[in-house]
């Protein structure tokens, strides 16, 4: 396994702790920025929003999907430019909105919102521009809407679209859409980016004004599971830039978003966590790890999940669940002698399981797992103040080699 001995050394100070590798997120940023020259790419931070990890990304060009103000905040204190910073999300309250304007463009995500918005650029007599969400009447994987709690309803935005513009602080620039995450399968991109264009040529002929923007959201999955077959950005790459020749005449100085957090980070982290305890209860073997539900929840969801379903393969539900084998558990030994295991937590729950009837090298007290796929949504997603453990530390490999720990 990569950086072998950096685990090794750094399980002697750290029962648990995430390990995020610079030259993993340089190589996805990169291979991003090589496929769509003509994209501009929104880190969404909600996914990783370690320090360094931002900032490696940041370093890259990309700006900033912000879901709260405090994401503005973080993006802007790392030196982001207000027309690099789109606060989108639901529920924006009006101190949100005050704050967020000084420092970022807002995607209003509602009606009501608007209205918020315009209420607050009347008061201090500025003309605001924004962007909107827009739930579409086009899904991945059909050619109609569903009710969703995010953005305007493509009909409803329409409907109202004389009495948007006439609002007079506010000027509506740019659209967003973001149906979903982790699609493995370039062809629904090819066909949503091909939606998304359709539709923002339509917002633009209704508004009477060149849109500043257009953003396609994320979507761009990862594999997972060994089974997994990577998305096919080369060939997706090359299809978004035959899609912005053709619209070119419509959109000549249009900036094109594609936001994305887990392409970016995901690959780049794994967590790791010891062998606290071993034991024998009538005949089953348990091995007790450290941190495990509390500190990277989504591998222990994954037998919880199963439990409750009758489907061999339980559909995703981003991002809590993946999929049944979307993180390797990799013991760090050179045992050769295989045992079946139940691998449990140190929580005071029974229910604190993260895998059952695993058959792996022997595991002894001090030993380390390694477990992949957790640069995104793992640290965040974790609830880290259950039973009051210390939680797993944070640690960053930098290219040079050094670790940096905050
Ligand atoms: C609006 C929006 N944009 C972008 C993302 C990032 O998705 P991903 O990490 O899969 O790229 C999310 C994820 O929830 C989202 O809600």
């Amino acid at each position: 396994m990569k950086n072998q001995s950096i685990i090794l050394e750094q399980a002697q100070k750290y029962d648990s702790f995430y390990l995020y590798d610079e030259s993993i997120i340089l190589q996805y940023t990169n291979q991003l920025k090589e496929c769509f020259p003509n994209v501009e790419f929104l880190y969404s931070l909600k996914t990783n929003p370690y320090p360094q990890v931002v900032k490696t990304v940041f370093s890259q060009g990309f700006g900033a999907d912000a879901a709260s103000l405090e994401e503005v905040r973080i993006s802007h204190r790392n030196g982001l430019p207000k027309d690099k910073i789109y606060y989108s999300a639901p529920g924006k309250s009006m101190d949100d909105i005050t704050e967020a304007l000084e420092y970022s463009v807002i995607i209003a995500d509602s009606l009501g919102e608007i209205y918020k918005i315009q209420d607050i650029a009347q008061k201090q007599d500025i003309i605001v521009p924004i962007g909107v969400r827009i739930n579409p009447n086009f899904t991945f994987y059909a050619q109609e809407g569903i009710p969703a709690k995010f953005g305007i309803d493509e009909e409803i935005f329409f409907n109202q679209m004389k009495e948007l513009k006439s609002l007079p602080n506010i000027k509506i620039v740019g659209i967003h859409v973001h149906s979903q995450s982790q699609e493995l399968n370039a062809d629904i991109l090819k066909t949503y980016y091909t939606n998304m264009f359709q539709l923002a040529q339509t917002v633009q002929e209704k508004l009477e004004a060149p849109l500043e923007f257009i953003n396609l959201g994320s979507g761009l999955g990862i594999p997972y599971a060994p089974e997994d077959a990577p998305l096919d950005v080369i060939q997706l790459g090359k299809f978004t830039a035959n899609l912005l020749q053709q619209y070119q005449s419509f959109f000549p100085k249009t900036r094109i978003f594609i936001e994305t957090g887990r392409y970016a980070v995901g690959k780049s982290g794994i967590y790791v966590t010891k062998v606290m305890d071993k034991k024998i209860s009538r005949g089953v073997t348990y091995i007790i790890l450290k941190n495990t539900l509390n500190g990277f929840i989504r591998p222990s969801l994954i037998p919880f999940v199963k439990g409750y379903s009758s489907q061999e393969n339980p559909l995703s539900n981003e991002p809590l669940f993946t999929g049944k084998n979307a993180f390797e558990l990799i013991p760090i030994t050179n045992e050769t002698k295989n045992e079946t295991v139940i691998l449990v937590g140190n929580l005071c729950t029974g229910s604190d399981i993260i895998a059952k009837d695993i058959t792996l090298p022997t595991l002894h007290v001090g030993d380390v797992l390694a477990i992949t796929n957790a640069g995104s949504y793992a640290a965040v997603l974790s609830p880290m103040q259950f039973s009051s453990q210390i939680p797993p530390a944070q640690l960053f490999l930098t290219v040079s080699g050094s670790i940096i720990s905050m």
